[in-house]
This record gives structure tokens, C-alpha cells and sequence, in this order.
């Protein structure tokens, strides 16, 4: 295949949310960074986050807490040893954001149902110095399902993501004019509308990236050093969250290179996305403000199912509502917020408020109906602590990571500060990678380029499942009804029995397929609630679907599709090969719930959005 050129770098980072943009700015200082996207920096999940970050900043909370409430919502499967980091880490992260001008709400005057200290009025921070360590914070701190105190930073009400990017494209902007008038130090320089193809691979080691530019065009990038901060993969069902820039591209790339990926069985549904196309988020910093879920009748359902209620892991409120609309024709279910009042809707949720106005829903007065919608991977491509995949010359943070934090089931508000503390932890890590390869002078500069795209394993190889951490906490769903206990959370450390995936197309796979195809088969097959029998089914069809041939791709879009037809594959294939139901992994056909459980039914959620 033709390439269009070649660049050089010292690293290579692909995505600019918030992982990408953190281990860029860390990595500049020292060596020079390349940093490219699909689209405009600021797009990515990052910009749309809502609710906020979560971090130990007040006084009367710990580090300890924080790190008890994460490891409880990730249902025995955390690594503990990350959870620590991302907790003990958290508040010096949150205080650089500050310092770099993210303006977090501050305290007010007002109490509310949820928050420790909700503003009344959204002055921003200074941003000169947290106050975070000096006394009580200063800052509005909010509450989320499963955290046992409020903790949450946010900024603009309800726009946490859009203030964090903003500061961060900022500062990237800033740090490459910088760099283009000064030799000394590191340098960054910025490429949009440059998308991941595939990884260069040259002798077991990452070498850099074939990138395609916006009119097709493809390039080859060499360095020493590529870190992967792509996202996650919301687009692989019908309904999500995420914006469409979010279709698993990196873990896909690393994949087919040989990286570890794991935990892809484990797909986070938000509760409450607006029951309308689109499926725009209802923050659950709503139901954190007091706001309450129920039926078509008018009678709520989680109290009875968990003492935390609407504030129990998503998780547990997801599938609850999955349920309630099964018994229902698949209507939605609906939250009612109006005891916190139209003015203090408005004021405190601002854009919420605005979307879901638009849709014609009075919120101050009437429920609003809401689905789930997938919404978080928490599975990824394996990194340690220092965000080193298992391939050299290969890092990775972000959604797009599998860190261990989040174990099977994220707990709210964690992302991003997963994005500011690993993407940071990432780019130190990536500087003394360049910095041994320099020194070692190993052949990569000099290498011949392998871009032929033959040289590009296609399908990769299967991966084994590999040993759960040991030392989590016991999950908190031990107390609840048994179809909701997970069955192999305690599978001890070197002695999973499962076999490894095996998402490999069937032969001669050649079948024609669309991407609304495949997201329906997702959602209706291997969503929320899962059976063998829908995986054995889904899988057999993506084997029979034809792998768009890389070197034909002259889309983004065509790109796109074949990664997605890959992480179809594999995410079925984690899902297989774990039988019992675990955190946001729950199948229907588990052996220990069987005979307490109602019919499979994911399809109703589809029909809510009035397709
Ligand atoms: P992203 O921010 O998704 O960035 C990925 C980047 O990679 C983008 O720039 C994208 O264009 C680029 N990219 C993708 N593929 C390619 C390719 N092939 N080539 C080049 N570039 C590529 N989390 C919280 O902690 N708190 C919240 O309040 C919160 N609210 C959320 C609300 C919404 C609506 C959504 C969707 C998510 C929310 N989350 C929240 C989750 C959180 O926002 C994300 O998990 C987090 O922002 C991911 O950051 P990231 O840097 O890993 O990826
Ligand atoms: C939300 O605001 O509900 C999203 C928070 C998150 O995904 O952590």
C-alpha cells in the first residue's frame, strides 16, 4: 500500500480526552509528543461528562472510604492495588486540574436532599491553588449512586466534562505554540482529523501507527513510544451515551497486535438516558439531588430491591429498570424530580434542563421517562499501573484501559478521574520508555518501515482470560435476593478453569452487514440481561459477517466498522466464557438464579425510544 508519508516522533498518543490530553502535557515537558485524533480535539466522551469527578477532597472524607466505595461497586473483581493508586492519587490530580484552571462549582449557601454543601449560586473557582487539604473544601460536593458520602466535584452544575476539555485543549494549544518557538525541553505538535488504522508492529514491539487523514490519505508515524487514549465503545450498541467518535478503535488496534485485552464482558448501562433518540444522559447527580425512579403506575421499585435504592450501583439500578420495563411491553420506566423544584432544576442542572425541555418534558412538574443506554467499558486493553500494555513500546489509559479499577462495575464519577490520574501516571511512564530506548539505541528510527499491510495480523490471536486479582472486597450484593449474587467473583488468582475467547470470523466468513445491524444484535443479544443461548446466536452471525479488508478502507467510517465487527466478537466471546453473573456481566441463564428469573427481554428497551 502506498503511504502518503512518514513522521517521526518520540511519542505517539492517539486521543484527546482527557487521558490523552493529560499524558500529552506530562509527556511534553521532557520529549517531543505527537498527539492525534479522530476528529476535533475537544470531541470525545470527556467534553459530555455530567455528574463530575470523584475524589477524597473534603476534610471529613478519606482516601480509605473512597477506596471501600470503589471496590464494593466493582463487585470483587477490582485490582486492589489500583483502586489505591487511582483513590491516594485522586486529590493531588483534581487540585492539578485547578491549578490549570478548571473551575469546579464552589460551595454555596443552600443545603439539598444529596449534596454536602450544594452551591446556590455557581461562582467558579479562582483557579489559582485548589484549597483542597486547607480545611473544609471549598467546593460543592455532590453525591452518586454507591458512594457513601458526597464527593463529587463539579463544574458549570451539570458540564464537568465540557470545563475540563476546554482548560485542556487550552493548555495543548498553548504547549504547542510554545514548542514551535523554543528548541529546548520537549515539544508537542497537533494533528485533527487523523485516524488509528492499525499498530506498527516490528519484532513483537509497537513501533508506532498507520494513521488515515480526513481525505483518506494514509500516513505511517515511527516511535519509540505510542500510548493508545481512544475511549470506549458506546457505538457497539444501538443505544448510547457516547458520542460517535466512540467505537473502540484502540482496543481494537491493540488487539490485532497481540496486546492483552480483558474484561470485556463487562459493558456499564447508565440508568437513565432520555427515553428518545439520542439517549441523552439524565445524570445520576439527579437522583443524587433526591430525584426518584418509578413505575408506569407511579410506584418506585428499588427500595424494596436494595436499602440503597436509587442510589445503589448502577448496576443493580440499571438491570432493575430493565426488569420493570420488561413487565411492562417494554415502556419506560420514569424519574420523577420534581420535589427538587423547577428553579433549583434549572440552576443545578442547566444543560439537562435545557435537553430535556427541548424534548417536552416539563421536569419541575411531571416524570421524565428514561431506558438505560450503554454507556462505559470497563474492560480494555490490560495495562499495570504505569499504563504499560503487555506489548512493549505500547501504553494505554483512559476508558480505553483496563487498569483494574473499575473491576464489574465502575462507580460513578471515577472516569474521569481514572483519565486525569493514570493518563499522567501514562505519559511519566512513556518519557522513561523513550528515554531507555534512546539510550539502549535500539534499532526503531532506523528500521524499515513494515506498513505493508500484509505485515498487519488481521484477527489476532485468542487471548486467555486472565487470573482475577485477589484481596477485593466482598461484594455488596451478598444481601440481596441470590439471582443477583455473583457467581465466580472469588475465582482464585492462576486457577481460572474458563477457556480463553476464541472471536476468530468463521471460515470464508464473506456475509454483508451494516453497523445498525450489529449494534441491534448487541443490544438485543449481549446487553443488560444475557442468556448462552442469545451470546451462542450472536456469535455465530458475527462469524459469518465478512471483515472489511483494511487496505480497501477509504472511510473513517469503514475503519470504524471493522473494529467494531472485531469487539463485537470479542466482547461475546468474554461473555461466553464466563457463566455466572457478576456485576454488570448478568446472564439470565445462570445456574444459580434460573428458576427466580423472568424471560430474557432486551428488545423492550429498544421499543421505549419509539423506533
Ligand atoms: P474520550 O474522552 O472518549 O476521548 C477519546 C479520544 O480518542 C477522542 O478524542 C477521540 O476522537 C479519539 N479517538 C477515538 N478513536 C480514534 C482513532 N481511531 N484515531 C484517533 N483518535 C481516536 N465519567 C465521569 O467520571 N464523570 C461523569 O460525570 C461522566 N459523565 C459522562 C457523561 C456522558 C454523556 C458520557 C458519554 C460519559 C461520561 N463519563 C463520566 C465517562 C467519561 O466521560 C469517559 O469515560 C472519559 O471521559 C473517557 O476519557 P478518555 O480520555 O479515555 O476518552
Ligand atoms: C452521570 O453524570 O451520571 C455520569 C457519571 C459517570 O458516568 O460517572
Amino acid at each position: 500500500r502506498q503511504l502518503a508519508g512518514l513522521m517521526h516522533a518520540d511519542l505517539l498518543v492517539i486521543g484527546s480526552g482527557i487521558a490523552g490530553l493529560t499524558a500529552a502535557l506530562h509527556a511534553a515537558r521532557s520529549v517531543d509528543v505527537l498527539l492525534v485524533t479522530k476528529a476535533e480535539l475537544a470531541e470525545g466522551s470527556t467534553r459530555y461528562a455530567q455528574g463530575g469527578i470523584a475524589g477524597a477532597v473534603d476534610p471529613s472524607d478519606t482516601v480509605a472510604e473512597h477506596e471501600q466505595d470503589t471496590l464494593a461497586a466493582g463487585a470483587g473483581l477490582c485490582d486492589a492495588e489500583a483502586v489505591r493508586v487511582l483513590c491516594d492519587e485522586g486529590p493531588a490530580a483534581i487540585a492539578h486540574l485547578i491549578d490549570r484552571g478548571v473551575a469546579f462549582d464552589r460551595a454555596g449557601v443552600r443545603e439539598s436532599a444529596g449534596g454536602l454543601d450544594v452551591a446556590g449560586d455557581l461562582e467558579p473557582a479562582d483557579g489559582l491553588g485548589s484549597g483542597i487539604g486547607a480545611g473544609r473544601s471549598p467546593y460543592a460536593l455532590g453525591l452518586e449512586g454507591a458512594h457513601s458520602r458526597p464527593r463529587i466535584l463539579r463544574a458549570g452544575g451539570d458540564a464537568t466534562g465540557r470545563a475540563i476539555e476546554e482548560v485542556l485543549v487550552d493548555a495543548v494549544h498553548d504547549r504547542a505554540t510554545e514548542s514551535s518557538s523554543s528548541t529546548t525541553g520537549g515539544s508537542l505538535a497537533l494533528r485533527e482529523h487523523m485516524t488509528l488504522v492499525d499498530l506498527l508492529v516490528d519484532g513483537g514491539r509497537v513501533v508506532g501507527a498507520e494513521l488515515m487523514a480526513a481525505d483518506g490519505t494514509r500516513l505511517a508515524v515511527r516511535a519509540p513510544a505510542t500510548l493508545l487514549a481512544t475511549g470506549g465503545a458506546g457505538q457497539l450498541f444501538s443505544h448510547t451515551t457516547n458520542p460517535a467518535v466512540s467505537t473502540g478503535d484502540g482496543i481494537a488496534a491493540a488487539w490485532r497486535a497481540g496486546a492483552a485485552v480483558e474484561d470485556l464482558e463487562f459493558y456499564q448501562f447508565h440508568p437513565t438516558a432520555l427515553a428518545a433518540p439520542g439517549s441523552f444522559l439524565i445524570s445520576e447527580a439527579v437522583r443524587g439531588e433526591g430525584a426518584v425512579l418509578r413505575d408506569e403506575h407511579g410506584r418506585r421499585f428499588l427500595p424494596a430491591l436494595d436499602p440503597r435504592a436509587e442510589l445503589a450501583p448502577r448496576d443493580v439500578v440499571a438491570r432493575a429498570i430493565a426488569q420493570v420495563m420488561a413487565a411492562q411491553d417494554g415502556r419506560p420506566v420514569f424519574l420523577d424530580a420534581t420535589s427538587i423544584g423547577a428553579d433549583q432544576l434549572r440552576e443545578r442542572f442547566p444543560t439537562i434542563d435545557a435537553a430535556v425541555r427541548g424534548a417536552g418534558v416539563d421536569w419541575g412538574s411531571e416524570p421524565v421517562p428514561v431506558t438505560p443506554a450503554a454507556h462505559y467499558w470497563m474492560g480494555g486493553i490490560r495495562t499495570d499501573l504505569d499504563g504499560r500494555t503487555t506489548l512493549p513500546g505500547l501504553l494505554a489509559a483512559g476508558e480505553c484501559a483496563r487498569t483494574g479499577v473499575h473491576g464489574a462495575n465502575r462507580l460513578a464519577s471515577n472516569s474521569l478521574l481514572e483519565g486525569a490520574v493514570f493518563g499522567a501516571r501514562a505519559g511519566a511512564t512513556a518519557v522513561e520508555q523513550v528515554r531507555a530506548t534512546a539510550s539502549a539505541a535500539l534499532p526503531v528510527a532506523a528500521a524499515a518501515l513494515p506498513v505493508a499491510a500484509a505485515a498487519l495480523p488481521v484477527t489476532g490471536t485468542a487471548l486467555p482470560i486472565a487470573p482475577r486479582g485477589a484481596g477485593c472486597a466482598a461484594s455488596p450484593y451478598t444481601a440481596l435476593p441470590a439471582h443477583h449474587a455473583p457467581v465466580d467473583a472469588a475465582v482464585p488468582a492462576g486457577s481460572d478453569p474458563r477457556p480463553g475467547p476464541s472471536p476468530a470470523p468463521g471460515p470464508g466468513a464473506s456475509e454483508r452487514w451494516t453497523r445498525a445491524e450489529l449494534q441491534e444484535l448487541l443490544w438485543s443479544h449481549a446487553g443488560l440481561l444475557r442468556t448462552g443461548e442469545q451470546l451462542d446466536a450472536a456469535a455465530a452471525l458475527l462469524a459469518s459477517w465478512g471483515d472489511p479488508d483494511p487496505a480497501s478502507c477509504t472511510t473513517v467510517a469503514e475503519l470504524e466498522d471493522r473494529n467494531l465487527l472485531h469487539l463485537a466478537r470479542l466482547l461475546i466471546a468474554h461473555a461466553l466464557a464466563r457463566p455466572g453473573s457478576v456485576g454488570a456481566h448478568h446472564r439470565l441463564d445462570d445456574p444459580r438464579h434460573l428458576a427466580t428469573q423472568g424471560p430474557a427481554d432486551n428488545q423492550g428497551h429498544a421499543e421505549a425510544r419509539g423506533r
